[in-house]
C-alpha cells in the first residue's frame, strides 16, 4: 500500500522539480556542493574506468612530440586553458565548468588525459578532439600538456613560437577534413583550376 504511494509522490516531485524549472542551468551559477561532489566523482570514475587499457607510446617525450603538441595547443585549447604567462581569455572566464589550469599538477594520468583529450566531456565546453584528429595527433598534445606544469612563461613562448606550422598540413590527411572544408589557400586555387578547366574545353 505504501510503495505505490511513495512512487507517485516522487514522481511528482521529480516531474515537478523539472517541470518548473527549478534547476538553474545558467553557466554562471554555481552548482550546490553536494551536485558538485557527485558530479565531480561521476566524472572521475568514468575517466579511469575507461581509460584502464590505454599504453603510452614511448616517444612520448620526444622532441618532435612536443613540437607538433605546441603548435597544437597553442591554437586550439590555450582559449580556453590559458597557459604559462597567458592573460585569461573572455571565453575561459565564462565557463563553467572552469576548463582546468593545465599547468597545474592534475589528478589525471598521463593515460587519462588522452582519454579526456579524445573523447571530450559531456556537459561542459571540453571538445572530443578525436573527432578531427588520429591518436598520434593526440598524443603530441598529451607530451606537451605533460610538460606544461615545469614550463616557464618564456619557454612556453618559445615552444609555441617555434612550432611547426603545418596543423593544416596534418589536418588534412584526417578524413572529413580534406578539400571538402573551406581551407584559407587551397579553395580558391582550386577555383581558378576548375575555372580554367572549363575554358579549356
Ligand atoms: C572551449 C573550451 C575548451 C577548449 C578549446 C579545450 N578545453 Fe580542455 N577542458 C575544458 C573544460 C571546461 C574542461 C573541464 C571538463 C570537466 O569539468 O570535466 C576541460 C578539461 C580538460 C582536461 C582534463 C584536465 C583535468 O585535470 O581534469 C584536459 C587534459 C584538457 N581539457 C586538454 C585540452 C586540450 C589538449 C585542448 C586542445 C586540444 C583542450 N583541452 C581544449 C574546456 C576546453
Amino acid at each position: 500500500m505504501w510503495a505505490p504511494a511513495t512512487l507517485i509522490v516522487v514522481l511528482l516531485l521529480v516531474g515537478g522539480f523539472v517541470y518548473f524549472g527549478v534547476f538553474n542551468v545558467a553557466a554562471d551559477s554555481p552548482h550546490i556542493r553536494p551536485v558538485y561532489a557527485f558530479l565531480d566523482v561521476l566524472r572521475n570514475r568514468s575517466i579511469v574506468m575507461r581509460a584502464r587499457d590505454i599504453e603510452v607510446p614511448a616517444n612520448l617525450t620526444s622532441p618532435e612530440r612536443l613540437a607538433k603538441g605546441a603548435g597544437l595547443y597553442s591554437e586550439m585549447c590555450s582559449g580556453c586553458h590559458l597557459g604559462p604567462g597567458i592573460e585569461k581569455s573572455e571565453l575561459s572566464q565564462g565557463l563553467y565548468p572552469e576548463a582546468p589550469d593545465l599547468t597545474k599538477a592534475s589528478g589525471l594520468t598521463t593515460a587519462q588525459k588522452f582519454w579526456v583529450i579524445k573523447h571530450g566531456v559531456k556537459l561542459s565546453a571540453m571538445p572530443a578532439w578525436g573527432k578531427t584528429h588520429n591518436d598520434e595527433l593526440i598524443w603530441d598534445m598529451v607530451a606537451f600538456v605533460d610538460k606544461l606544469s615545469t614550463m616557464s612563461p618564456e619557454e612556453y613562448k618559445r615552444t609555441t613560437e617555434s612550432a611547426p606550422a603545418d596543423h593544416d598540413e596534418m589536418m588534412r590527411e584526417m578524413p572529413g577534413m580534406n578539400k571538402d572544408m573551406p581551407g584559407p589557400a587551397a579553395n580558391p586555387n582550386e577555383h581558378t583550376d576548375h575555372d580554367h578547366k572549363d575554358h579549356d574545353h
